[in-house]
């Protein structure tokens, strides 16, 4: 098969990964990419959230599920009540094609469809080709990325946040050998994708939604087609997606508290503190200045600042 010709390693943990296309994958994922690859077909009125973990993800998804849903019946109960952001958003290469190399897309109950993924922009758009779908990325601090997964993973293995375990996730960070790294090619793909083709990449920032979230949404809905009319700038609209989106709302939601996902994980562990420069409670000055030295030299000449 094609997968034993690709570069191989192991991640911290001794789990085996592949390197594809530049970005590494569990075996499961990579199977599933080569089947998203060769089997996906998209709509023209498709939309794709995109992020590195940890940068927002499930912010984003809620969002563009609310944006979407606003002008629905508002006596039909929120999609934002009834399933995660995850499960209303599923990803292309962790769930759908991963439980088939040919899912039933036409199962999927949003219109328009909705899909997320953390895979390079180069390998998301093979079967895509001339596609006119959207693509939003989410990017965040590589810090705070770092803290942020550093607890996902203790959380997801019902341990303490221990030190050594912050230090290994420093350290696969810096080598690039972990699921999705290595991670700076991740933010380049797209961020460089948004600059040639910004009517289909849009390049958004978690800082930037933290401190400007209005205008960050107005943005978004922009970019998607579905810009807000005055009468909903009037009638508060913008201010009710934001509220609904919350971290507080959203993780409070009866869905979100006691809800389970496609992966075994309780849908709250996908919330946490959700705010921006966290790694300042958490980081040495020796892993700071290991993180900023390795990302100036990555995202030098490219524009692209790491906030
Ligand atoms: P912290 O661990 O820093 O709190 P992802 O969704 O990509 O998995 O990222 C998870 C991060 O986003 C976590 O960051 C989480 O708290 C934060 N987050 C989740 N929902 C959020 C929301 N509605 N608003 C702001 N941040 C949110």
């Amino acid at each position: 098969t094609l997968i034993s010709s690709l570069p191989s390693d192991t991640d911290v943990k001794g789990k085996k990964l592949c390197n594809y296309q530049g970005c590494w994958y569990y075996y499961n994922n990579l199977q599933a990419v080569f089947d998203y690859q060769k089997h996906f077909k998209p709509l023209d009125s498709d939309i794709i959230v995109s992020s590195y973990p940890k940068s927002g993800t499930t912010w984003l998804k809620a969002l563009t599920v609310a944006l979407l849903h606003r002008s629905k019946d508002s006596l039909q109960s929120h999609p934002l009540t009834s399933d995660s952001p995850h499960g209303l958003v599923p990803f292309l290469e962790l769930k759908l094609y991963v439980r088939s190399s040919t899912p039933d897309l036409t199962k999927l109950s949003s219109s328009p469809r909705l899909f997320s993924t953390h895979m390079p922009l180069h390998t998301l758009r093979e079967p895509l080709k001339d596609s006119p779908c959207k693509i939003v990325y989410v990017c965040r601090n590589v810090k705070d990325v770092l803290v942020s997964l550093w607890h996902f993973r203790s959380k997801m293995e019902k341990q303490e946040a221990e030190r050594s375990s912050l230090e290994s996730i420093i350290e696969s960070f810096r080598n690039g050998v972990h699921t999705f790294g290595p991670l700076w090619d991740n933010v380049l793909s797209y961020w460089e994708g948004s600059l040639k083709d910004p009517k289909h990449v849009l390049f958004m920032r978690y800082e930037e939604l933290k401190e400007e979230p209005y205008a960050q949404v107005m943005r978004l809905a922009e970019f998607l087609g579905c810009p807000f009319s005055q009468e909903e700038i009037r009638s508060g609209s913008v201010e009710k997606i934001l509220n609904l989106c919350s971290l507080s709302s959203l993780s409070n939601l009866e869905i979100n508290k006691t809800g389970i996902s496609w992966n075994n994980l309780d849908h709250n562990i996908y919330f946490r503190k959700g705010e921006v420069d966290d790694w300042k409670n958490h980081l040495n000055t020796e892993m700071v200045n290991k993180i900023d030295m390795i990302i100036d030299e990555k995202f030098q000449g490219s524009g692209l600042k790491n906030m």
